[in-house]
């Protein structure tokens, strides 16, 4: 290892944060399932895996993501949530979008937008996703892995063919090159933060102040079929509101839908 090796600069650059372990690979499938296999190991909470590249990135439902080498950050941090942050597990994915956003706008200067419930857009495109697993003992939660791929370089984002929503990297967006491990340690940071305010109202404040498409017209897709709307806003559950043309509330909550622009007429 030399200085001025990748891992090296990224073990330099975790050191000030409340990590336990840093695992990095050059190449790996996926960090959610190392994480997964780590924590099934018995890894702590603030165990982090990172990859410069991985061969097979999951999204949801098993589509894939990709990460190029060199061009893009891909990585997983296992929590152990506490009784009290178990209530709000469905937020977690919520708290990792935020803590990028966050991340974006420390490292980079950057306002992002986040898509619900977690994908993080840059100029309508997406930039980042976020891929939030849980396991458990029973009936208890044994942890949660939260999986963040970062689009930084623009050799990261895949031929716009192969995708089901536009992506772009942000260095596209800043026209400058970003260090990847500076962002990776403020997104930590954001997320660490984050999760002392877990469901809290300045999350809730935050997460719909970077509502993309906030009171535009918006689709959501579901297996059964669509339903149109203007998207209001989210509830004190992290569901979305939707508003159709009849006047109707709708509550969508994540799972098996995606959400997109409405298609112009
Ligand atoms: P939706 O937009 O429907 O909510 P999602 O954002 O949750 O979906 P997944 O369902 O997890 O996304 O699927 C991953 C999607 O990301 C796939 O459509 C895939 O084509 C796309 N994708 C894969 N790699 C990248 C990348 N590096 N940058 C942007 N998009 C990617
Ligand atoms: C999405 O498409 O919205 C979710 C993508 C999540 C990708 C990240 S990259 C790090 C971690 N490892 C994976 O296999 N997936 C997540």
């Amino acid at each position: 290892m030399t200085a001025s090796d990748p891992e090296q600069l990224l073990r330099t650059r975790c050191s000030t944060l409340p990590l336990v372990e840093v695992r990095y690979s050059a190449v790996t499938g996926s960090t959610n399932d190392d994480a997964l296999n780590w924590l099934e190991a018995g890894a702590a909470d603030g165990s982090l895996v990172v990859a410069d590249q991985q061969t097979t990135g999951r999204g949801r439902l098993q589509r894939r993501w990709i990460t190029e080498p060199g061009a893009a950050l891909a990585f997983s941090l296992i929590l152990r949530p506490t009784p009290a942050e178990t209530v709000h597990l469905a937020l977690f994915a919520p708290l990792a979008g935020l803590a990028v956003a966050d991340g974006l706008a420390i490292c980079c200067g950057l306002t992002a937008a986040i898509k619900w419930p977690n994908d993080v857009l840059l100029n309508n495109r997406k930039a980042c996703g976020i891929l939030a697993e849980t396991t458990w003992q029973g009936d208890r939660i044994a942890g949660v892995v939260l999986g963040i791929g970062v689009n930084v370089a623009p050799s990261a984002v895949p031929p716009a063919e192969t995708l089901m929503f536009p992506a772009i990297s942000i260095e596209e967006v800043t026209g400058r090159p970003v260090n990847r491990w500076d962002l990776l340690a403020a997104i930590l940071q954001a997320v660490f933060s984050w999760r002392q305010k877990l469901g809290n109202r300045e999350f809730f404040q935050s997460w719909e102040d970077r509502l993309a498409f906030k009171g535009e017209p918006v689709q959501i897709q579901a297996p059964d079929g669509k339903l149109e709307g203007q998207l209001v806003g989210i509830d004190p559950h992290g569901n979305l509101l939707l508003r159709t043309a009849a006047g109707k509330m709708e509550v969508i909550t994540a799972g098996d839908v995606s959400l997109r622009p409405a298609e112009k007429s």
